[in-house]
């Protein structure tokens, strides 16, 4: 295998059951992701972008075709290697932001590391430092409700960076902001990829894509690379 490829998938297929019918999410991508690359899917919507994603981050299993991450067979991996995987390899941000409602900022933050063992205290100081990384240090008490979306959008890429992972991977991140927030956070996932983060960005947004140092657009289930 190419020297620090990290993410590498061959003739990946997925269908999904609907009924008596069956829907092709995927089929043969066939894809290779550097270490610290910043890299964008492009594509309509029902084109197999989330599917995809949702393979690389290991919260779902394709039906055919190898995936190998970090060199490793995925479909080989046992319970425990794929949870320490999604824990702490991969970062999810959303553009549904998924944040629970009733904890304030600095506890959806912390509460990956909670669930990871890590003692209360070690935690909290953890998601203070990265909350103030990404300029909320003045709103870690509030709770989503409290927060503009912008903000919220923030606190989720905090609680996606808690834990220092190496992949982030961003569905639609500005799909429910303004052009002026979908900008900052934009701006903030460039200086994350600056940082060696590798960024995979899943948009339907031309302009949002062009940020991205290499964009491969998606067309019913299959992916077409260009440079
Ligand atoms: N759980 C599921 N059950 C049945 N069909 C599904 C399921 N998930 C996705 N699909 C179908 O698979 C195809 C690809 O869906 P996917 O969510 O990957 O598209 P997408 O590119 O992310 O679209 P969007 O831009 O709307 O988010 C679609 O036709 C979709 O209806
Ligand atoms: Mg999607």
């Amino acid at each position: 295998m190419q020297e620090n490829v990290l993410i590498s998938m061959k003739n990946i297929s997925k269908r999904y059951r609907m009924g008596d019918n069956y829907v092709t999410a995927l089929k043969d991508a066939n894809l290779d992701i550097r270490s610290g690359e910043f890299v964008a899917f492009l594509g309509p919507s029902g084109s197999g972008k989330s599917t995809l994603m949702n393979i690389i981050g290991c919260i779902d299993t394709p039906d055919s075709g190898e995936y190998y991450l970090a060199g490793k067979n995925v479909a080989e991996l046992d319970d425990d290697e794929l949870a320490q995987i999604r824990n702490k390899e991969v970062g999810f941000i959303f553009q549904q932001f998924n944040l629970l409602p009733k904890y304030l900022a600095v506890q959806n933050v912390e509460l990956p590391l909670l669930l990871r063992g890590i003692p209360r205290s070690e935690a909290r100081k953890a998601a203070e430092e990265v909350l103030s990384k990404v300029g909320l240090q003045e709103r870690i008490n509030h709770k989503p409700s409290e927060l503009s979306g912008g903000q919220q959008q923030r606190v989720a890429i905090a609680r996606a960076l808690v834990g220092n992972p190496g992949i982030i991977l961003a569905d639609e991140p500005t799909g429910n902001l303004d052009s002026k927030s979908g900008e900052e956070i934009m701006n903030l996932i460039n200086e994350l990829n600056d940082q060696g983060h590798t960024i995979i960005l899943i948009t339907h947004d031309v302009e949002v894509a062009r940020l991205a140092k290499r964009v491969l657009r998606m067309k019913d289930g299959a992916l077409i690379i260009e440079e």
